[in-house]
């Protein structure tokens, strides 16, 4: 059985990080017109890798807590699904139980 989703339709082209309950997810890249929000968890613990910087030519990003670097295709491996339809984008995010997640979205600078 796969996991549920939340169907959210982003209300503004400018958003670029998502609040979802208790998770975070940042805009990383743009491929092909469609955006890709990805968690903004560092797989080691947990650091807001938003926050972190491109190195080695952009294939990787450096977390800013303990400066791991992550290759970024393994990071956008973990990206939302996304529904675009005309200029509406819907995203497709991991509900947590039954619960009822509050979304927030933000347009914030990033140092990436
Ligand atoms: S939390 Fe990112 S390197 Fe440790």
């Amino acid at each position: 059985m796969g996991t549920k989703k939340l169907f959210y339709s982003l209300s503004s082209p400018s958003t670029n990080f998502l609040i979802v309950g208790d998770d975070r997810y940042f805009l990383l890249t743009v491929a092909n017109g469609v955006p890709i929000f990805v968690p903004d968890r560092c797989p080691h613990r947990g650091g807001p890798l938003h926050l972190g910087k491109f190195v080695e030519d952009g294939r990787k990003i450096k977390c800013p807590w303990h400066r791991y670097c992550w290759r970024k295709e393994s990071i956008e491996r973990k990206f939302l699904p996304v529904i675009v339809n005309r200029q509406c984008l819907t995203l497709a995010i991991p509900k947590n139980g039954n619960k009822e997640m509050k979304i927030k979205e933000i347009h914030k600078a990033f140092m990436l």
